[in-house]
């Protein structure tokens, strides 16, 4: 799968950790930056790796930042965007198979590198269940308009 993953300075060395990770899971990984530990600011990767998913350059997306939070508003802000924020795996994987979510975002200031690889392994692992959950995510579609 290629996927694309962003940071801001605060989640530099856990985007590294989770960028070898999905190598050697087999992953293509787009690496949409900030590659530095300077100060920047979470909207711009936030809304940059969305961009590469809503156009189709990734397929997935993986965003970090000190809490998950922020950089998932942000990505939550572009169509066609369906970013989870968790730091388990159960709502990783249900975000899924309910949700069909296309992104994922976790804090670096909340989670080990370990409890985020799970997070992402699990993730990218569950298949969207569709059915009446197709219906539903049709209806986040209509409130973007
Ligand atoms: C940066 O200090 C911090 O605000 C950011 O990494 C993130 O946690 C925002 O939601």
């Amino acid at each position: 799968m290629k996927i694309a993953i962003g940071n801001d300075h605060v989640a530099l060395e856990l985007k590294r950790e989770i960028l070898q990770y999905l190598t050697e899971l087999g992953h293509e990984v787009i690496d949409m930056g900030t590659y530095s530990t300077e100060r920047c600011d979470y909207p711009v990767f936030g809304e940059r790796t969305a961009h590469a998913v809503a156009n189709g350059e990734a397929e997935r997306g993986i965003v970090i930042c000190g809490t998950g939070v922020g950089i998932s508003l942000a990505a939550n802000r572009v169509r066609g965007i369906r970013c989870v924020v968790c730091s388990e795996p159960y709502s990783a994987g249900l975000s899924r198979a309910h949700n069909n979510t296309n992104m994922l975002a976790f804090g670096a200031r909340v989670v080990g590198s370990e409890l985020a690889k799970m997070i992402v392994k699990t993730w990218l692992e569950t298949e969207f269940e569709g059915g009446r959950h197709a219906r539903r995510v049709q209806m986040l579609d209509e409130i973007e308009g």
